[in-house]
């Protein structure tokens, strides 16, 4: 996959982009990630991205003639998507995330937090991502959190493919507990049911973990998620009133 970003501040992704999982996906070659300072397709002396808004009122809105320069100079198809992260985005989410996956090619537009002029909106950006219902300052930090969620999607990025398939999100559930050594750690035991063996009864209770988690935390992702009947069952017994998906549309049967 090759990831382009387009900033007013290239040196925020340095550190971020060369430790943990995307630097070993990089290092491995699964992905090639860009990082480009829109003031370099400036032509004016002070190199200016940003101006006042016509008709008045405050803050600065980013200039439509350095972004299409930039993106027009480094995309080379039609097919790429271009994407414009703004609080006014479609919101982000791990299936978007996992469709993003999909692309050879990716290119994100970090708009700082007053706006871009509409026209970039209108005539470059074929897509445009929110991380959250909150104000930052610039979209460069949604840029790392989305590159991040996509970057360890990418088959071979993660030591253990199993673990991003279970995933908090992944399953539409959030994730039980999790317990590693020692056994006894100032008193508190890890359930013996870890330790007995039986992996049939070990997934059931991690199964009720998970769905027990997501019930007291998330209950609005139940709604959607994918469950069995055997999953609807426990959750009414533990009191869940809502929806849920129709069981035909339902593939964890
Ligand atoms: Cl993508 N940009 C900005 N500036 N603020 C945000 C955001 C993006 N997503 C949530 N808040």
């Amino acid at each position: 996959m090759r990831i382009d970003i387009f900033t007013i501040f290239p040196e925020m992704f340095q550190s971020p982009f060369d430790a943990s999982i995307i630097k070993r996906a990089r290092e491995k070659g699964l992905v090639d990630i860009r990082t480009w300072n829109l003031r370099d397709w400036t032509t004016d002396k002070h190199k200016t991205t940003d101006d006042t808004p016509y008709g008045g009122g405050g803050g600065m809105i980013m200039k439509p003639e350095p972004i299409f320069a930039a993106v027009e100079a480094i995309k080379c198809d039609e097919k790429t998507p271009v994407i414009l992260l703004t609080p006014q985005g479609r919101p982000f989410t791990q299936k978007v995330a996992e469709e993003l996956a999909q692309q050879p090619r990716l290119l994100f537009i970090c708009g700082r937090y007053e706006g871009v002029d509409e026209r970039v909106r209108q005539h470059l950006v074929t897509d445009e991502l929110s991380i959250g219902d909150y104000v930052l300052s610039g979209g460069e930090l949604a840029a790392m959190v989305i590159v991040d969620a996509v970057v360890r999607l990418l088959p071979g990025a993660l030591g253990d493919e199993r673990a991003a398939a279970e995933d908090s999100h992944a399953t539409g559930l959030l994730e039980g507990p999790h317990y590693t050594r020692p056994l006894n750690f100032r008193g508190w035991k890890v359930p013996d049911i870890l330790r007995s063996g039986h992996h049939a009864r070990v997934a059931e209770w991690r199964r009720q973990q998970a769905l027990k988690r997501t019930l007291e935390r998330r209950p609005d992702l139940l709604a959607s998620a994918s469950l069995s009947t055997q999953d609807r069952h426990w959750l009414r017994a533990w009191g869940y009133t809502g929806p849920f998906v129709e069981a035909s549309e339902c593939e964890n049967e």
